[in-house]
Formats: structure tokens, C-alpha cells, sequence
């Protein structure tokens, strides 16, 4: 039986199945790995099924014993490991795709929604049990008839177009790459961010975290969006200098802004929270029973399969 370390605790049922499948070093007490427990622990393994919180840099890789042959991402995004350093060692790096793609696009869906009509300050405003419903009482931005734009139309941005059509936006998109016609389905593809972001009433970023997308939203790009437009991000805190961002709303540039994803999480730049229309959230993404079983068993499965056959398909290295 292979070695396997799994580095967060994951669902009852995920871990009984990992634990048939190899010689599983479950972490019961969810402890949060340092690098140096992480290196510690990886002794004598054969993989490691590694989670978003681990950051598993140039030099963990180097120092990871040679008997380690993959890590398997818990999540589909990889930004926590340095795919280069692994694949240098021949390290396989997989992570967990099209699982999780309906249940971020909800809470991107979410953030549009919490962030376009206030729930923020909707919500203090009834802990405080003093509000009086009036005609001009938190009057929000409709979704109906704004222009939505989406950053990265990937899985998870071409979700989104369609949960946001069904709400009536008009769907905007910058891609690496223009998509084909059937799968456009009448979205406005841009060459460029600024013709982007100069129509986007809302932003829904959905890119991943590369060298590229870094601050992407910064002091420059944030003066192409039409006044009081509002920003979301489901995707990773990379893609947004939080500094600009803050300055933005201050100057109602940027009437609100939607993050699931932050800079540093759990520590968020303390100015956001002093912003009324802010609607943030602790990283909900894929936060649902189905889904979070399903990334597991995925992350899983792809160990098994490159034990198995040498080969994986969501290798990504
Ligand atoms: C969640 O953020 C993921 O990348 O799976």
C-alpha cells in the first residue's frame, strides 16, 4: 500500500475511502502543517494530498524527500505549490477541477447579489432593531439590465454568465483566448482588460492566481471601471492590490465590493471592514457537503490513478 499524507482532516466518508486506498496519515485534529511538520511527516511517504492552506514553495519541494511522487491539490486551484520546482523533481501535481464549478459559481452569485443590494449593511440594520422600512431605504443597484463582466471564463466564469443571464445581465468576458460561438452563448469577448473593465457595472473575477493576473485590479486598472461599479472576486486575493482597492471605495470610485478571497487569509486589510458595503465571506467557495466530498474523493482518485497507471488527467505539471 502506498503512503499517503492528507494534511487537512476531510469529511468521515473521504477519509475512510483514502484510508482503503493507501496507508493514510490522517490529521484528526486539523492542525494547520508548518512547512517543517510538513517535511517531518512527508518522510517515508509516496504522496501527499495537500489542501489551499499549505504553501508548498520552491524550497519545501526541495527539501521533500525523494520517495514523494505527487500531491494531489485538494482544490482547483494551485496557487499554494510551485508546479515548476515539483515538476523539476518529477513531482506530479494534480488538483480537482469541474467538481466544485457550480457550487463557486453560487457564491459568486452571492457576492453580485450581497454586494449590489447592500446585505451587509441590511443585516447590521436588523441587529440593531431600529430600522423603518422608507421608499429611500438602502437603495441598491439592480442586477437586471447591468453589464456583467467576467475576468477568466474558465469553468467557473462560463457558470457564472449563466446563472447572471438568468438574472438579466448582459454578459462581458476577457479570456486568454476568445471562446467558440456555442460555448459564448452571446457573451461580448474583450482583447483587452480596459475594454473590459470600462463596461463592467459589475466584475466577477474568476481567473486563476498566475504571474499575470498579480494586482491586476490596481490603482491604474480600477480608473477604466465606470463610476460606482462593483467589484467580486471568487477566484483567489492575488488578483486584487488591496491599497488601490480600499482608496477606490473610499472615493466612491468603487460603490461596493463582493470577496470570498482576500490577501492573507485569515487576516483581511483591516480598512475593508470599515466599509459599509462590503460583503465578504471566509473563503465559501466549494463549501458544500456535495461538493467538498467531491473534491475529496477526487483528490483521492487521482492518487490512485497515477499509483496505478503512472498516468493522471488532471496532472497539471
Ligand atoms: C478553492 O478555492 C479551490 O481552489 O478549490
Amino acid at each position: 500500500m502506498k503512503k499517503v499524507l492528507v494534511t487537512r482532516k476531510l469529511l468521515r466518508s473521504c477519509e475512510d475511502k483514502a484510508s482503503k486506498l493507501f496507508d493514510a496519515n490522517l490529521n484528526s485534529n486539523d492542525e494547520l502543517y508548518s512547512q517543517n511538520k510538513l517535511l517531518k511527516l512527508s518522510e517515508g511517504c509516496d504522496g501527499i494530498l495537500s489542501s489551499l492552506t499549505d504553501k508548498i514553495d520552491e524550497e519545501t519541494i526541495k527539501k521533500l524527500p525523494d520517495t514523494i511522487k505527487i500531491i494531489s491539490n485538494f482544490a482547483v486551484g494551485f496557487g499554494n505549490i510551485d508546479v515548476e520546482a515539483a515538476r523539476k523533481r518529477n513531482i506530479a501535481v494534480t488538483n480537482t477541477p469541474d467538481v466544485l464549478t457550480d457550487a463557486t459559481a453560487e457564491i459568486a452569485m452571492l457576492l453580485i447579489l450581497g454586494a449590489c443590494r447592500r446585505a451587509n449593511e441590511g443585516i447590521n440594520w436588523v441587529k440593531k432593531e431600529n430600522w423603518k422600512w422608507s421608499s429611500d431605504f438602502l437603495i441598491g443597484k439592480q442586477l437586471t439590465g447591468s453589464r456583467l463582466g467576467i475576468l477568466g471564463m474558465g469553468r467557473i466564469g462560463r457558470a457564472v454568465a449563466k446563472l447572471a443571464k438568468s438574472f438579466g445581465m448582459e454578459i462581458h468576458y476577457r479570456n486568454r483566448s476568445r471562446l467558440k460561438p456555442e460555448i459564448e452563448e452571446g457573451a461580448k469577448f474583450h482583447e483587452s482588460i480596459k475594454s473590459l473593465f470600462s463596461v463592467s457595472d459589475v466584475l466577477s473575477i474568476c481567473c486563476p492566481a498566475t504571474k499575470e493576473t498579480k494586482d491586476i485590479i490596481n490603482k491604474d486598472t480600477l480608473e477604466y471601471f465606470p463610476t460606482g461599479a462593483i467589484i467580486t472576486n471568487v477566484a483567489r486575493g492575488d488578483m486584487i492590490d488591496d491599497e488601490a482597492m480600499v482608496q477606490a471605495l473610499n472615493s466612491r470610485k468603487i460603490y461596493a465590493i463582493g470577496l470570498d478571497v482576500y490577501k492573507g487569509e485569515p487576516r483581511i486589510h483591516s480598512e475593508y471592514l470599515k466599509q459599509p458595503t462590503a460583503f465578504i465571506l471566509p473563503h465559501l467557495g466549494s463549501a458544500t457537503k456535495k461538493t467538498r466530498t467531491a473534491m475529496a474523493d477526487l483528490a483521492i482518485d487521482n492518487i490512485d490513478e497515477y499509483f496505478s497507471t503512472g498516468k493522471c488527467k488532471n496532472i497539471i505539471n
